[in-house]
């Protein structure tokens, strides 16, 4: 639909009678359509100069968004509005609202310039939000004239009291945003950032499984980092013929929504920085960082030089363009340099056990198989590969092989040999591929043939992976390639079966089957290193 269709279709008039449609709304009156950002390149600049940091500031905690007192909620809202008010008065200064968005527009989704680097689906994910989140909290600051002044994180996985939208995010002023298709009353599935959930993301023990390598994605970015903008973009998707996560309704090619208008910002990357939410958002994807890091057992960062030694750009807080490096924002770094750090919640999530569901026991059958220690390198088990793409369409998906006697003896030790085992098996699904106007969450199960949308995180629950929209002409010309640990537990189920089962389950953000998807992919396998 081209923009002129566009503008005639979902005019504002006609938003605002439809809005009554979708229930509560946040604001009085439709806002107007929008149309998304296609050229986000940032304002001409020279060469980048290294980013100084000031090393005689305070370390000061980044708190939880309900941790905030009445003074820090609107020193936020005053440190937003400035910058809101930035991007009217002079909409080229580079720290300005939109340029800020536009920041992530353009190195999230290919914002018309696919030679800029990808920063999603790969290691480069957690380093370069960390920088664009210090870079933003530094302008910030100074919009304000408080070098004090600290970002807010949105502890979704405080569960269940913190899996709904912050309280500071709604009250009037400069953090509400009106493309959001989340309501107060909403609540994140537990299935993202809920105890059982969360146990398993934060128990990957390899830096690929946790943090993604060049060219996989991880645990973290996977779910929940996708689900929870899908969710904040449009957490009711109700439109038929809706691909999963929001997308713009005058995509080329794409559905028009017009009942649903709002669900743009945190639903697709071309927007999401356009919504305060999001610094939160990725604030606690930050800290989730640093709380792994920290974990006993994990590999932790990587530490190749290409990674270490990567620059990213940006420009500073007195608008100078600048580079720093993912060295330069490790662990260590944040109180060093970056002066943050993270103060925990205040509040607990609900108890729950820590670990999902407790180890099946050992069973006669099992006690067939010939224990041997675990093997020094095995070669991958490919569950299915194909030079062209495989459709997952929108019903639970199935892909099984027979699984070898020395994989099926290697399970069971490495099912016995529990979490210190320095041993992994991963399953790998390669060469994932969506339209830029769709999004896409998946669960992954093995052993588990019939898991379908009713299926609990348990033994077969493999892990969740998630590709939220990027936006029109956004399309980076890349192939994402998930990797999941595979958990003792679900070691255990596998090694009693004759096949190795994966079944791939697709989900609407509100649990519901997709009513379309284009996702494809190429390669499933089960790697041991
Ligand atoms: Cu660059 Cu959460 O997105």
């Amino acid at each position: 639909m081209n923009r002129r269709r566009f503008v005639r279709t979902v005019s504002q008039g006609s938003l605002a009678a439809m809005i009554g449609l979708k229930g509560t709304r946040l604001w009085a009156q439709a806002p107007p359509a929008k149309e998304p950002p296609i050229n986000c390149a940032p304002p001409k600049h020279g060469a980048a100069k290294r980013i100084t940091f000031d090393t005689s500031t305070p370390v000061l905690p980044r708190k939880s968004a309900w941790d905030l007192d009445p003074p820090e909620i609107t020193r936020l809202q005053s440190a937003y509005q400035a910058l809101r008010d930035l991007t009217v008065k002079t909409p080229n200064d580079p720290r300005g609202w939109a340029q800020q968005a536009n920041i992530h527009c353009f190195n999230c989704s290919g914002g018309f310039d696919p030679s800029n680097v990808e920063i999603h689906g790969s290691w480069w994910f957690l380093p370069w939000h960390r920088c664009y989140l210090h870079v933003h909290e530094r302008i910030l600051g100074k919009l304000i004239g408080d070098p004090t002044f600290r970002l807010a994180y949105w502890d979704w996985d405080t569960y269940p009291g913190h899996a709904i939208l912050p309280p500071p995010f709604l009250a009037p002023g400069a953090l509400v945003d009106a493309y959001r298709g989340a309501v107060p009353s909403n609540v994140i599935p537990a299935k993202y950032t809920g105890a059982a959930a969360m146990a398993v993301v934060l128990g990957a023990q390899t830096s690929a499984g946790f943090m993604g390598s060049a060219s996989q994605s991880g645990a973290l970015e996977n779910s929940p980092h996708g689900p929870v903008h899908i969710w904040t973009g449009n957490a009711n998707p109700n439109q038929a013929n809706e691909p999963v996560g929001c997308f713009y309704p005058n995509t080329v090619g794409g559905p028009s929504e017009p009942q649903s208008p709002n669900c743009l910002d945190m639903g697709v990357l071309a927007t999401a920085a356009q919504d305060p939410i999001f610094f939160a958002h990725h604030s606690n994807i930050d800290r989730l960082w640093d709380v792994w890091v920290q974990r006993p057992g994990v590999q932790g960062n990587w530490k190749n030089t290409s990674w270490l030694h990567h620059k990213f750009n940006f420009f500073d807080e007195n608008a100078n363009w600048v580079y720093i490096t993912v060295a330069d924002v490790l662990a260590a770094e944040e109180q060093n340099k970056l002066r943050y750090s993270y103060q925990p919640p205040k509040a607990k999530a609900s108890p729950t056990p820590a670990s999902p569901t407790p180890s099946p026991k050992p069973t006669a059958a099992k006690e067939t198989v010939k224990r041997t220690s675990p093997a020094k390198a095995m070669a991958p088990l490919m569950v299915h590969s194909a030079a062209t793409a495989t459709a997952v369409g929108i019903k639970p998906h199935v892909q099984s092989v027979a699984v070898p006697p020395d994989h099926q003896a290697n399970l069971r030790t490495f099912a016995d040999s529990g979490p210190e085992a320095n041993r992994h098996y991963t399953l790998h699904i390669d060469g994932i591929s969506l339209p830029p106007n769709e999004g896409a969450i998946v669960h992954v199960f093995a052993a588990q043939p019939d898991a379908n949308l009713e299926t609990p995180v348990g033994p077969s629950f493999v892990g969740t992976f998630s590709i939220v929209p990027s936006g029109p002409q956004h399309q980076h010309p890349m192939e994402r390639n998930a990797v999941f640990e595979l958990r003792p537990e679900t070691a255990a189920l596998v090694a009693e079966k004759k096949n190795l089962e994966v079944t791939l389950v697709p989900e609407m953000v509100n649990g519901t089957e997709p009513l379309k998807s284009n996702l494809t992919y190429k390669k499933i396998y089960l790697s041991f290193e």
